[in-house]
């Protein structure tokens, strides 16, 4: 990021973009707690703890589903206030959340078998979605699953970004497969509303 960024730029890829949300306290992105699909997914997988990154955390209200559910759970936010505030939402779990630029932190070797989704992707302006879908290639272990809640459809005034299914498969297509698609109806917030679809996509091989 430049340091000379302006605190008001208007590019969400930067991180000046998202604290000055997390300071303003404008969070419409902010569900106030887990999903029911993730639950739903928590429920189904119960059986197949794994190594699981969220990037774009936010809140990372999540990070508590996951370590329940038996899962090894990292988070990841490169904004100091959505830190701050997941740390003390999530007080002893407060460790799983790391400072950092997802696509510029050094994971070292570690590879992830779920990397979890809701409102990361479509926070980044679309030049950027071949970063993430690299990124995502790179940090799954073959067979993992990036999975979560992505948006479909149209906004006039993004972010969001949203995908459509042309965009989706050229930017996975090559190292992904989409083995689930669900429409979310019910218990979106107002910004994703009729928008969001339950997918995973697997690693391939
Ligand atoms: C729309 S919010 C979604 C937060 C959370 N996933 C949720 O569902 O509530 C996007 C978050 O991604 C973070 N973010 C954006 N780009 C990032 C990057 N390159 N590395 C780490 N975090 C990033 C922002 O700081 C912000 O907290």
């Amino acid at each position: 990021m430049a340091e000379n960024t302006p605190i008001n730029s208007p590019d969400s890829s930067q991180t000046t973009f998202w604290v000055k949300r997390w300071q303003t306290g404008k969070l419409p992105w902010d569900l106030g707690g887990i999903p029911a699909d993730l639950v739903s997914h928590l429920t189904r997988t119960r059986s197949s703890p794994t190594k699981v990154l969220i990037p774009g955390c936010g809140t990372g209200y999540e990070v508590r589903a996951f370590h329940e559910a038996g899962h090894d759970v990292t988070a990841i936010d490169f904004s100091g206030p959505a830190v701050t505030h997941a740390r003390e939402i999530l007080g002893p779990l407060g460790d799983k959340v790391i400072q950092g630029n997802f696509f510029k932190h050094d994971f070292a070797q570690q590879r992830y078998g779920l990397i979890y989704e809701r409102g990361f992707l479509c926070s980044l302006p679309p030049e950027r979605w071949p970063a993430y879908a690299a990124r995502m290639a790179d940090l799954l272990v073959p067979g993992g699953r990036l999975v979560g809640l992505f948006l479909y459809g149209n906004e006039p005034e993004p972010p969001p970004f949203p995908l459509n299914e042309a965009t989706a498969n050229a930017l996975f297509g090559g190292s992904l497969r989409l083995v689930t698609d669900a429409t979310v109806v019910a218990q979106s917030v107002p910004v994703y509303q009729g928008m969001e679809h339950w997918q995973e996509w697997e690693r391939l091989g």
